[in-house]
């Protein structure tokens, strides 16, 4: 039954629809009896004893293990380092005395993060899978694995596993955090609920995403996203969203970084899809967003409410800050649905990619 379109023209639109649902479902996975989190012992166990935390990852799940950076070290004093997996190796980087590696792959099968376990195992390091598919190698071979129950994802350009890693990671931390002795001043349970209808608001939203499609980039070759802070990571996803199924060529770039090169790219027309989602980088997006419209860019500013403007094309509801990427990525994914779609291009099955990436 999971794995039928039903009335769906393609996987991708099921599964972006079905993300709502997935995120309520790992609450009932991941929370017990008396509203705690459930979590085996030994993860606990292995998460309260790593003085640092290396995420490795490819592609969707290297950013969603950004977010989970940001995340983690927002509530629990745990560092963390980000790799992506075919750079790992080369670039190894000094190991702290008592690591632990999560690798987070929606397959589980991914050979360039395969690449990396093999070689940790044999220097006697943990490992934790945070994996879509619980019999997979990755999971097989890791020391504990964290299932994010999204179902099976068919289209080769990941959505709801995104969302899922997110949530998994969001709950791992909170969890880290809370036997570390650290006191969190949110109900994550209650915000991730709240985060899962926020997200079913802007799926019943599609005409307006088609819209801006039209308008935005129903010519263009291609496409900037600028965001700061957690919005920078989601912007990334949201343009490699975008290229894989539309083929505009696209990029996310740090608001920050717009004067240090890119904005010499910009010209009449331009599209620039600009995030903001964190109260703290207010300012400075929307100076960025001046910047780039003196220079003739076409902005569509995706705020959130609280910090949003009359004048933003779109306005996502309130979220937790820590959890807004689990709904600013709704309006990335369907702008990258609808571009394919607008271009003639199969959605569901790029050229050139596969689903799972077996080789190095
Ligand atoms: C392929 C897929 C991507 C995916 C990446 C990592 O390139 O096309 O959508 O993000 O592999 O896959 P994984 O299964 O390890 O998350």
């Amino acid at each position: 039954r999971d794995i039928e379109k039903g009335p769906y023209p393609h996987y991708m639109l099921k599964e972006i629809d079905e993300q709502p649902f997935a995120i309520r479902k790992l609450i009932t996975k991941y929370q017990n009896d008396i509203g705690e989190i459930a979590i085996d012992e030994d993860i606990r166990e292995a998460m309260k004893e790593t003085d640092r935390i290396y995420i490795i990852a490819c592609g969707t799940s290297y950013h969603a293990g950004l977010v989970g950076k940001q995340l983690f070290e927002r509530i629990t004093n745990v560092p963390v380092e980000v790799h992506i997996a075919s750079e790992f190796l080369y670039n190894r980087p000094l190991l702290s005395s008592n690591p632990i590696f999560i690798f987070i792959s929606q397959s589980g099968e991914t050979a360039d993060s395969r690449g990396v376990l093999v070689e940790i195992k044999k220097s006697g390091f943990r490992a934790l899978a945070l994996t879509n598919v619980p019999g997979s190698t990755l999971s097989r071979e890791s020391d504990y694995t964290l299932n994010t129950y999204a179902g099976p994802e068919i289209a080769v350009a990941s959505t709801k596993a995104y969302t899922a890693q997110i949530a998994v990671l969001a709950i791992l931390a909170s969890d880290c955090a809370r036997n570390r002795g650290i006191q969190l001043n949110f109900d994550l349970f209650l915000e991730l609920g709240l985060a899962a209808n926020a997200m079913e608001i802007l799926i019943n939203k599609k005409e307006k995403i088609e819209e801006i499609v039209w308008k935005y980039l129903s010519v263009s070759r291609n496409c900037f996203f600028i965001g700061r802070s957690v919005d920078y990571y989601v912007g990334l996803e949201g343009a490699l969203k975008l290229k894989e199924i539309s083929y505009i060529q696209a990029e996310g770039f740090a608001g920050g970084e717009l004067k240090h090169g890119t904005i010499a790219l910009i010209e009449d027309g331009t599209p620039v899809i600009a995030l903001l989602t964190q109260p703290q980088v207010k300012g400075n997006i929307r100076s960025n967003v001046q910047e780039v419209m003196a220079r003739g860019a076409n902005v569509c500013l995706i705020s959130m409410e609280g910090i949003e403007d009359k004048n933003d094309q779109l306005v996502i509801p309130y979220i937790h800050e820590y959890l807004t990427p689990l709904v600013s990525i709704i309006p990335l994914q369907l702008i990258a649905y609808y571009a394919a779609l607008y271009r003639g291009c199969d959605v569901d099955k790029p050229r050139n990619l596969a689903k799972s990436v077996t080789v190095e």
